[in-house]
Order: C-alpha cells, then sequence, then structure tokens
C-alpha cells in the first residue's frame, strides 16, 4: 500500500529537479578516459540503495561516433545475464550485480569507434527511471621518429631533421630542444587531422649545415594528454660530407696509414697504378699498407681512395727501394725480420750505395701533374703526402 503513496511523490521530485542533475545525483557515475586497445570500466551504481523499490531491469544506451543515435545497446534483468539488444558484442561485459542495484559495465579492447556517451538507466517499479551518462574517451598515444635528412656540408639553409608524432589523439604537442644552437636552427611545426579523429604531427628542424653545427645533440619532445610523461628523442645533427684531406702516414716502420676526414667514415681502398698489389709483397688492412719484403719489385706508385656515399678522393704514393740488396738483403735475414726498413738502409749504408738514405716521394694526384717531392730522410720516419 505504501508503495502506491510514495510513488506520486517520487516522480514530483524527479521532475522538480530535472535538468539539475537529480539523476546523477542518485546513480553514481563518472566520465572514463581510456587509451587505445586497453579495457575501459563503465561505473553505474544506483545510489539509493535502501530504497524500497523494485528495480526491474538495467539498460544501457549508447551514442558513439560510429553510431550517433542514442540506442539501447544492453539490458541486464534479474537473471543477471545481459541481453544485447543488437547485435552481440563480447567486448562488453556486466560486472555488476543485479541484487546490489550496480550496472558496471567492461568494454575490452577499445577502439576509437567506441568514444561518445554511454547511459546506465534503472528502471524502477514503480518510481520510473534514474540515469546518468558517462562519456567515454579513447586516447591514441603516437608513433614517434626522428628522421634524419641527411645534410650535407653547405652555407645556404637545409633541413636537419623532421620530428614526427603520427596518429595520437588528442594531437600532441612536438618540439625541440635546442639548447646552445638556438640562435642557430629554426624550427617549424604542422600538423595535419585525419577522418578517424587522429592527428600526425611533425616538426622540422632547419639551420645551415657547417662543420661547428656537426655533432651537436639536441632533442625532440612530444607530449600530451595521451601520455603520463613527455617522450624525449635525442638526435645528433650530422652534416655530411666526402672524404677532404686525404693524407698517408707513416705509423711503424714498414706500414702506412691512409687517413681521412669524412662523415660517415671513409672506407679506404690502396691500389696499384701500374699493377695489381703482389699479395707476397705487400698486405692491405683497411686503411693500412704493409710492406712486407723490401725490393725493387715494390717500386712504384701507391694510391689510397677514400670514399664514402657521399664522395671520394685519393692520395698517392711513391716507394722507391734504392738499389737491389739481395745478397746482403740474405745476409742480414734475421734482422729483416725485426726491422725491415732499418735493416735495408743499414744494409745500404754497408754496401756502401746509398749512404743511409731512402727515398720517399709523395706525388700531387689533384692535378696530374707529376710535381715530385723527394724527400729524404736519415731514418723512415714521416711519409708526406698530398691530397687527391
Ligand atoms: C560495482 O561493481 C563493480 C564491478 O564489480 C565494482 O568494482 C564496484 O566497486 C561496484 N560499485 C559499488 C559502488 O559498489
Ligand atoms: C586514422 O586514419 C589515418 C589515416 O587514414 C590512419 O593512418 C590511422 O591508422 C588511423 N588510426 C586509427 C587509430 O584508426
Ligand atoms: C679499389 O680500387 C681499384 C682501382 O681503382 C678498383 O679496381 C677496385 O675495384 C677497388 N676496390 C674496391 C673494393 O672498391
Amino acid at each position: 500500500m505504501g508503495r502506491f503513496f510514495l510513488a506520486p511523490c517520487l516522480v514530483l521530485l524527479a521532475v522538480l529537479l530535472l535538468g539539475s542533475g537529480a539523476d546523477a545525483q542518485q546513480v553514481i557515475g563518472g566520465s572514463v578516459t581510456v587509451v587505445q586497445g586497453d579495457t575501459a570500466i563503465l561505473p553505474c551504481k544506483l545510489r539509493l540503495t535502501d530504497t524500497t523499490e523494485d528495480l526491474t531491469q538495467i539498460t544501457w544506451q549508447k551514442r558513439t561516433r560510429e553510431k550517433p543515435s542514442n540506442d539501447n545497446f544492453i539490458t541486464v534483468g534479474p537473471s543477471q545475464e545481459p541481453r544485447f539488444v543488437r547485435g552481440r558484442d563480447d567486448r562488453f561485459k556486466y560486472i555488476g550485480n543485479f541484487n546490489d542495484k550496480n550496472g558496471t559495465l567492461q568494454l575490452s579492447n577499445v577502439a576509437l569507434k567506441d568514444e561518445g556517451s554511454y547511459t546506465c538507466i534503472f528502471t524502477l517499479f514503480p518510481g520510473g527511471t534514474k540515469k546518468t551518462e558517462i562519456p567515454l574517451k579513447v586516447t591514441v598515444p603516437p608513433f614517434t621518429n626522428v628522421k634524419d635528412n641527411l645534410p650535407t656540408l653547405g652555407t645556404e639553409e637545409v633541413l636537419f631533421a623532421t620530428c614526427t608524432a603520427a596518429g595520437s589523439r588528442p594531437p600532441a604537442e612536438v618540439r625541440w630542444l635546442t639548447g646552445d644552437l638556438e640562435k642557430k636552427v629554426r624550427t617549424t611545426t604542422n600538423s595535419i587531422q585525419y577522418d578517424n579523429g587522429t592527428t600526425t604531427t611533425v616538426s622540422s628542424l632547419f639551420g645551415v649545415p657547417t662543420s661547428e653545427i656537426n655533432g651537436h645533440q639536441v632533442q625532440c619532445v612530444i607530449s600530451g594528454d595521451f601520455l603520463t610523461k613527455e617522450i624525449s628523442l635525442p638526435f645528433t645533427i650530422q652534416v655530411y660530407f666526402s672524404p677532404t684531406e686525404v693524407n698517408i702516414r707513416l705509423i711503424s716502420e714498414d706500414t702506412f696509414e691512409c687517413v681521412a676526414a669524412a662523415n660517415p667514415r671513409a672506407k679506404y681502398n690502396w691500389s696499384r697504378s701500374d699493377q695489381p698489389l703482389l699479395e707476397s709483397a705487400v698486405k692491405v688492412d683497411g686503411a693500412k699498407l704493409q710492406l712486407l719484403s723490401l725490393t725493387s719489385g715494390l717500386n712504384g706508385l701507391y694510391r689510397c681512395e677514400a670514399s664514402n656515399a657521399h664522395g671520394s678522393k685519393h692520395s698517392q704514393l711513391y716507394v722507391h727501394v734504392a738499389g737491389t740488396c739481395s745478397a746482403a738483403w740474405t745476409f742480414f735475414g734475421l734482422l729483416v725480420s725485426v726491422n725491415a726498413i732499418g735493416a735495408a738502409v743499414w744494409c745500404f749504408s754497408k754496401s756502401g750505395y746509398f749512404k743511409k738514405r731512402h727515398h720517399l716521394v709523395s706525388k700531387d694526384s689533384k692535378n696530374g701533374t707529376n710535381s715530385q717531392r723527394e724527400i729524404l730522410r736519415e731514418k723512415l720516419t714521416a711519409v708526406e703526402s698530398r691530397n687527391g
């Protein structure tokens, strides 16, 4: 009997408070933000559990990007078994408790299309309905990367690199931290918004590709509501250039090394201009050329080419073993194995041919002129070379 008297009062109360969130005050809900692919809990609970009214049904409605009309999609009765109204979607699971007037729903593997508003409705007898609306926001973290534009040495401003935060929701903020370089570089930022609500933001870093700027470290910082903390991507500005000077230097008594500044590092190739390198007489190991035996067969022009993806340059070395010394060579075999060049020089001086002198001639390979310069050395300690 009491119910019938109470009912008009409740209806009146509901009408009076309508528009001031009366339902929301009676139903515990909330707003939910979830990362795409994660699981969302849509909370819903009738606050007045001590009500004498009977709960007859819990209904869920949704209005999403995919389907903008507010439609019922799940109903739950006293049996606690949820019923899908328009097509099953097993990602939704009723995890509440009907007797407890808890309508909580779980949605797993959330997609962008699920974003929208979810309404949880309690149908009470005889009081009517109580509901709350739960906005569901879906965030998408971006794919991030820094792409080197491979600038080569120059005097005009060029693009150094681009930093991209692709497909995020909400849009990402992308910026460069350039420290000391602040006055020497410039940045621009652009973004594109896609139909599905994601945005790709690209920030570009420009500057003059000088050798001073080469090797400086900067950072691209990406931030947004989809992240609990910023993403920081370090980037080293690299200015690429082909081998500049190629120098051939003597690094031990019988070994020469070819050295060239280049970015990326140069690869070296030793060759002889008139004939192939004799495997038995010389040993090549990367930038190094080792003379294994000092015979006149080694005499000639050697060429070291330094190259990388941006170009190549070479330098030449003229090796001249004065006279033949085969008799003495055999004689001083033991010494030779210890100190080949020193022994050879000594051998020459003993036989009176050469007065402790050894010829090393470097040749300018740039313009092909044979401007040979002779360098006479007491002992073989250094070799000069010219750029090619
Ligand atoms: C409703 O049910 C959910 C899922 O079982 C639970 O996490 C939540 O605490 C319940 N709400 C209340 C207010 O009891
Ligand atoms: C959104 O659309 C863009 C462009 O069509 C696509 O590359 C991206 O993968 C989409 N993102 C999602 C989460 O569907
Ligand atoms: C090294 O240089 C020689 C002569 O220029 C050339 O024939 C050879 O192919 C080069 N080798 C490599 C590995 O580049």
